[in-house]
């Protein structure tokens, strides 16, 4: 950072936000991660009040009296309670810069590429109301590239998959653009669904928190690493009374497997599309895991396996979306290179004015 930059910065922070479907991450330029907690929000009905967000409101999950609603305000990746998510980005970004009182800050956020215009306003809107002085927004996948610590300017081709809470986000890259992008309906929360379906099946009941605890430490893909059996509470539904049962990895492996297969499968489709140049530039490039779902035992050697091309998980998964939002926030250049849809409008106003609109090609 320069020292204009860093006084600048000091005043007005450079906040990167990644607004996911299971998680929420804050960044800010030159202090870090300041906050990473559950897109969760619980409403009082009988006041119409917020409650709880974030992690007090997921540990009410399940538990909750009848007159509190627990929202999740995001869905596969994208707004479906409006209200709820622009409480949750106010709150916790509020939260986020409370420490110390300094001008508005500038906020930007990552959003999915398959997000609908429409979506992307909605985004832009939630995080205004959180106070900025400006907002923008940049594709989810670049901006996990450059948390990764990829050179997104760079002519040749990477390949950078984010499995996350709601959705899988499969995208190639180059020269500061997606050249493919593919997003799949199926991320954590569908692999913790499969696990509380397989044991329901065998007659006990767990609640959706269990499941996604039995996922991290028993989860796996491709060989089992050999974890022991884990003691989990839930309901004996044959007795319809609560029990205690052992569940083997095995098992989870087993249900988690057709979401997985899904995963490695869409990976695979997507690096058949491509042309040859770009195919061949994988080999030296590699592949990049970033989200939670990349911290699935096995699942880097597993698509490494499959598609002949090198995978790596980036450092600190969870956060990288964030982190690369905030720092492409605080460089004009890159800023401007990866800003889809407003450097879209602006060439399209630009060529209208100078009277060549057919020049404009998206
Ligand atoms: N060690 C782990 N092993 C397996 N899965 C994990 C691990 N840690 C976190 N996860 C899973 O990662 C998911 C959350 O990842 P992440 O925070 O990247 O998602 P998100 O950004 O909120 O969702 P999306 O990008 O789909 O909107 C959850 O389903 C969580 O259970
Ligand atoms: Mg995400």
């Amino acid at each position: 950072m320069t020292v204009l930059g860093s006084v600048r910065s000091t005043v007005s922070p450079d906040i990167g936000l990644d607004i996911g479907t299971t998680n929420t991450v804050v960044y800010e330029r030159g202090a870090g991660v300041l906050i990473s907690e559950p897109s969760v929000v619980a409403f009082d009905t009988r006041t119409d009040e917020i409650f709880a967000i974030g992690h007090a409101a997921r540990e009410m999950e399940g538990r909750a009296p009848g007159y509190i609603r627990i929202v999740r305000p995001i869905m596969r990746g994208t707004i479906s309670d409006f209200r709820a998510a622009q409480t949750l980005v106010a709150r916790l970004v509020d939260r986020a810069l409370a420490t110390r009182p300094r001008l508005a800050p500038r906020l930007i956020a990552a959003i999915p590429g398959c997000a609908t215009d429409i979506e992307c306003k909605a985004v832009e809107q939630a995080v205004r109301a959180a106070g900025a002085r400006y907002t923008t927004y940049v594709p989810q996948a670049v901006a996990a590239a450059v948390g990764a610590g990829l050179d997104v300017t760079t002519l040749r081709a990477q390949m950078i998959v984010d499995i996350g809470g709601g959705t899988t986000e499969i995208a190639v890259l180059g020269t500061a653009g997606v050249i493919r992008l593919a997003s799949l309906q199926v991320g954590g929360s569908s692999l913790d669904q499969a696990i509380l379906q397989r044991l329901r099946f065998g007659r006990f009941a767990i609640g959706l928190l269990t499941a996604e605890r039995l996922k991290t430490e028993l989860g796996f893909a491709g060989r089992p690493p050999g974890c022991e059996s884990l003691a989990v509470n839930g309901i004996d539904l044959d007795a319809a009374a609560p029990r205690a049962r052992l569940v083997s990895e095995a098992l989870v492996g087993e249900a988690m497997q057709e979401g997985l297969g899904q995963i490695l499968r869409g990976i695979r489709a997507v690096i058949e599309t491509l042309p040859p140049e770009i195919s061949a530039d994988l080999i030296e490039s590699g592949i990049t895991l970033t989200g939670g779902g990349a911290l699935i035992r096995g699942i880097a050697s597993e698509i490494g396996a499959l598609t002949n091309v090198p995978t790596t998980i980036a450092i600190e998964p969870l956060t990288c979306v964030a982190r690369g939002a905030g720092e492409i926030l605080g460089s004009p250049t890159l800023l401007e290179q990866v800003r889809p849809h407003a450097d879209r409008f602006t060439r399209w106003y630009q060529s209208l004015r100078i009277g060549m609109r057919e020049s404009y090609s998206p």
